[in-house]
């Protein structure tokens, strides 16, 4: 029986991993390791928190001494690392809890699993989830390859780039075992509602003003949430050890595009006139050091393991839009509270 450390499962991403392991392998027990920030919600695991092969551990893996006694008392085989501060507004309004989680904490992990496995690396892995914003901004043309150089903007970007740094350091200098991959842009259930779509699924069906920043020209590469983890498990029990692999879509859309298509299928999920949704788009103030194109080349990914998205993005927005508007209450709960005051604080002048 194998043990695996998955960090950050409560978030978006990671609650979609969590359910992936804990379902497809009975014979692991995984343990979830989430500080339940704003953006962890226990809420997104109620389907299989009763399993007997998943554990919830509420900790901080800023803490490095409570990281530590925890490696101590399940002795992992293996972990996931995905929690993080995800959201690039954030890190731009507070920096340093970006800079403690992404970095201290991504080292406090490496520290931990380096002690625990001492030279033994023997069935061990250290997978560290990371992104595509790390290799900074795209023009109209070209691709991110997995050789394309670190050039981050933002406070997030940043931090996670310095994480994927130190996760390659601790390879090439002590032999842990690593793989990392860095994805685009992900969407599906569980997204909590400061992203763009939704944000924006939250707003349209409140009849409020959807905000576009700057012209809405910027472009990202759209990934079904799902696709996403079926990738991170290929990559922890395929992946070549010390490896990177990207993942995405290659699923490019302007903001204003997808805006508009999103629109679109509110107007009819909401049985409003074609063109109601769409008036709620408002215009306000850029980004600081808006990055304006993500697109990423998943070729190793595709060649190396077989991986390929498999939803188109049109079934995968549908999905998506009927899941937020079936689960009314879960996108309600989010949005109150702390939530609303960040909300009125980010927007305030733009
Ligand atoms: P999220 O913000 O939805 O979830 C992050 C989770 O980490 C939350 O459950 C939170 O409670 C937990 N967490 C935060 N700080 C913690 C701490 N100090 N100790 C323990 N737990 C803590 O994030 P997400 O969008 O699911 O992203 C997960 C990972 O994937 C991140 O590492 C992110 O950089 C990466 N990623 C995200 C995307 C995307 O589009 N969302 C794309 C590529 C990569
Ligand atoms: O590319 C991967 C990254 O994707 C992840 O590493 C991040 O964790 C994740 O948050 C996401 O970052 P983005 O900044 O691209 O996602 P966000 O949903 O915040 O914004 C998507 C685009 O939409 C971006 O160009 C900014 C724009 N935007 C966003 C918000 C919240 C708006 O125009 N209006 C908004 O209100």
């Amino acid at each position: 029986m194998k043990t695996i450390l998955i960090t950050g499962g409560a978030g978006f991403i990671g609650s979609h991993v969590v359910r992936l392991f804990v379902n497809k392998y009975p014979e692991y027990n995984i343990v979830n390791l989430d500080a339940l920030t704003y953006a962890g919600n226990l809420e997104n695991l109620k389907d299989i928190d009763t399993k007997p092969n998943y554990t919830f551990v509420k900790g901080d893996i800023n803490d490095g001494i409570f990281v530590n006694n925890l490696f101590d008392k399940y002795q992992f085989d293996g972990v996931i690392h995905l929690a993080a501060e995800s959201h690039v507004d954030r890190s731009i309004s507070d920096p340093m809890s970006f800079i403690m989680t992404n970095i201290v904490g991504t080292v406090n992990l490496l520290n931990s699993a380096r002690n625990a496995w001492k030279e033994n690396f023997e069935g061990r892995r250290f997978y560290h989830i990371s992104t595509d914003e790390v290799y900074g901004s795209l023009g109209k043309t070209g691709f991110f390859y997995e050789t394309t150089s670190y050039d981050p903007h933002s406070p997030y970007s940043a931090s996670k780039a310095s994480s994927d740094h130190l996760v390659r350091a601790y390879h090439d200098t002590y032999k842990l075992p690593i793989v990392i991959t860095n994805c685009s842009n992900n969407y599906g259930p569980n997204q909590f509602p400061e992203k763009l779509i939704p944000l924006a699924i939250h707003n349209i069906t409140n009849n409020k003003p959807i905000p576009i920043y700057g012209k809405g020209e910027n472009i990202r590469d759209w990934l079904y949430v799902e696709d996403h983890a079926i990738a991170i498990d290929l990559v922890y029990h395929k992946g070549k050890d010390g490896e990177t692999y990207n993942i995405g879509g290659h699923n490019e859309w302007t903001n204003i595009s997808l805006i508009l298509q999103l629109c679109k299928t509110m107007d009819i999920k909401l049985g409003r006139a074609p063109g109601e949704s769409e008036k709620l788009i408002t215009f306000v103030t850029d980004r600081a050091g808006h990055d304006l194109r993500y697109a990423i080349d998943s070729t190793k990914i595709q060649n190396e393991l077989g991986w390929a998205p498999s939803l188109q993005f049109e079934e995968g927005i549908e999905k998506t839009v009927d899941w937020y508007l079936k689960h009314a209450d879960w996108l309600e709960n989010v949005s109150s509270g702390a939530y609303e005051k960040y909300y009125e604080k980010q927007y305030a002048n733009r």
